[in-house]
């Protein structure tokens, strides 16, 4: 059977949900028999990206690496789900129109839920001035202007989040 590839493209702050929603995102469509693959930018940035910082010129080359791998794996029939930041729009807009089947995820929490989740106790060390370029605290955010879909992950469950992709 022929599959059609697309890039599912989840972009929020740190502890928004953009890997959790991920992987149930990927347990469902392969529960469908479809081919999935998983991009985590904690993961990339171990492999893929590795000597790569937090400056806007890093985050680019990071974020154009995933796009360049999922468009391979997309192209070859395979649902790509990334989850990274990718915290500027540019880059972001540049590979929706260089992509086939982009569709963008904005996984939402507000900023104040994401530092109270601290999953990574990441934020704690930010604020404390031991992590310099930290995403919303002291570096930007961009938010897509029109989204594909929104994930509001303090109002709803993963659950619900994924359950309503379905209806898109
Ligand atoms: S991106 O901006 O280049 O898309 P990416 O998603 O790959 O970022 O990596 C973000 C992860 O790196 C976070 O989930 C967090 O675990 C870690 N991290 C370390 N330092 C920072 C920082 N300064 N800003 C954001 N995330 C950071």
């Amino acid at each position: 059977m022929k599959h059609l590839g697309a890039i599912l493209w989840l972009t929020g702050l740190s502890g928004a949900g953009k890997t959790t929603i991920a992987h149930n995102l990927d347990q469902k469509l392969q529960t469908r028999s479809y081919p999935t693959e998983i991009l985590d930018g904690d993961i990339v940035r171990i492999y893929l990206s590795q000597g790569l910082g937090f400056s806007k010129q890093d985050r680019d080359i990071n974020v154009r690496r995933i796009g360049f791998v999922a468009n391979l794996l997309s192209r070859n029939g395979i649902i790509a789900i990334i989850a990274a930041i990718s915290p500027y729009r540019q880059v972001r807009e540049e590979l929706k129109k260089t992509s086939t089947k982009f569709i963008e995820i904005y996984v939402y929490a507000p900023i104040a839920v994401c530092e109270s989740r601290d999953v990574k106790g990441l934020y704690a060390l930010a604020r404390a001035g031991q992590i310099q370029h930290f995403t919303g605290i002291s570096d930007p955010y961009e938010e897509p202007i029109n989204p594909e879909i929104i994930c509001q992950t303090d109002r709803f469950t993963v659950e619900q989040c994924v359950k309503g992709f379905a209806r898109k």
